[in-house]
């Protein structure tokens, strides 16, 4: 059976900076607490018109084509991970096909959040190991700026979320000592609302009445000025509850990868945890007893940017020269939904 490896990788940030001091022009926030509670010191903002999550995507998949050494006609698939899409639909897979003037191939969008790029990671994999094809272009990718709440009200996300991408080609290698050893999927619903964005969507709520709903309430379904009123087109989150589950999930996950494959925790000679907060990456380093130079953050630099955090950081990482062949890598990452997930690389 063929394994899969990480042939090429790219990432795509914005030029446009914006500190937390920034930030404070607009909320009732400060420098010191967003540092102190996240760690985060300045994010990217892609441009309100000329960047999108797709043109990101693109940036990130065009070098990482190049890296891998082939050309975009020799991609077999395409697997796209976001939650902030350029449509609602038609997903950011085939925009990529588009601009990439790529084959006829089959493309595939991903809706698992911060997870979102671990979870494309397996399913290309999937595709990989069966032999159904040789050569898949993973993408994670966020355009957060277009849809934060940057009132006050919105503080306790907005300081959060920075845009940005990053891309892998997955290419198929008879090599039995390198390549993803396994990938592990998790999720709970429990508390599937902890951590969500509501509307525009077809949730039970906007049904109760829908019998004797006249026309303008239900031209309203989709989106109302009530539900803006209500600021429910923004993400919701109730951050403790996100952080004291993602403190005992990610370790956990981490474990299960370097269990299946008969490692202990020190092993890992480079940890590329999703950057949701710089305090929860501390918590699980020193919970899995890992020194500084085997995990990498830059939270700090780029706020937390959902489904593209892992191939950013994992590509910056490689950049500055942290990943070398033969390294054990592991790849972990939890948000909304609950989901997390893990993946274990020999390099
Ligand atoms: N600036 C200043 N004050 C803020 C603020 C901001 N940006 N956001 C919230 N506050 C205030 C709150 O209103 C609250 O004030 P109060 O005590 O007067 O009511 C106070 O700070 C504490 O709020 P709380 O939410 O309890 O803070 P916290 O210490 O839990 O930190 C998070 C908030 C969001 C940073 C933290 O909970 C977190 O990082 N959780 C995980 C989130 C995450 O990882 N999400 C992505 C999932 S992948």
């Amino acid at each position: 059976m063929p394994r899969s490896r990480i042939a090429g990788m790219g990432k795509y940030l914005p030029n446009n900076v914006f500190t937390n001091n920034d930030l404070a022009q607009f909320m009732d926030t400060n420098d010191e607490w967003i540092q102190e509670r996240t760690g985060i010191k300045e994010r990217r903002y892609a441009h309100r018109t000329e960047e999108t999550t797709a043109t990101m995507g693109i940036e990130a998949a065009t070098i990482a084509i190049e890296r891998a050494g082939i050309t975009a006609q020799d991609i077999d698939f395409i697997v796209f991970a976001t939650l902030s899409p350029d449509y609602y639909f038609p997903g950011c897979g085939v925009l990529v096909q588009r601009a990439l003037k790529m084959k006829e191939i089959g493309a595939l969008d991903i809706r698992n959040q911060c997870s979102g790029f671990v979870y494309a990671l397996s399913v290309a994999d999937q595709f990989i190991k069966t032999g159904m094809y040789k050569n898949i272009l993973v993408i994670g990718s966020e355009k957060h700026s277009f849809g934060l709440d940057f009132s006050t009200r919105g503080r306790n996300i907005s300081v959060i979320f920075g845009d940005g991408a990053g891309a892998v080609v997955l290419q198929a290698t008879d090599d039995s000592n390198r390549g993803i050893l396994s990938t592990h999927l998790h999720s709970d619903g429990e508390s599937a609302e902890i951590l969500a964005m509501y509307n525009p969507g077809t949730h039970a709520n906007h049904w109760g009445n829908y019998a004797s709903f006249n026309d303008a309430e239900m031209a309203d379904m989709f989106m109302s000025h009530a539900m803006i009123d209500k600021a429910e087109n923004f993400p919701n989150m109730d951050g403790p509850s996100v952080f004291k589950k993602a403190v005992v999930k990610f370790p956990e996950v981490i474990m299960e990868a370097l269990d299946a494959n008969g490692y202990k925790s020190t092993d890992i000679d480079m940890l590329i945890p999703h950057q949701a907060n710089l305090r929860i990456s501390q918590f699980v380093q020193q919970k899995l007893g890992l020194k500084d130079e085997q995990v990498h953050n830059n939270i700090q630099q780029y706020g937390n940017t959902t489904a593209a955090s892992v191939p950013i950081a994992l590509c910056e990482a490689w950049e500055q020269g942290k990943i070398k062949e033969g390294n054990l890598v592991c790849l972990a990452a939890f948000g909304s939904g609950f989901t997390w997930a893990s993946a274990l690389i020999k390099w």
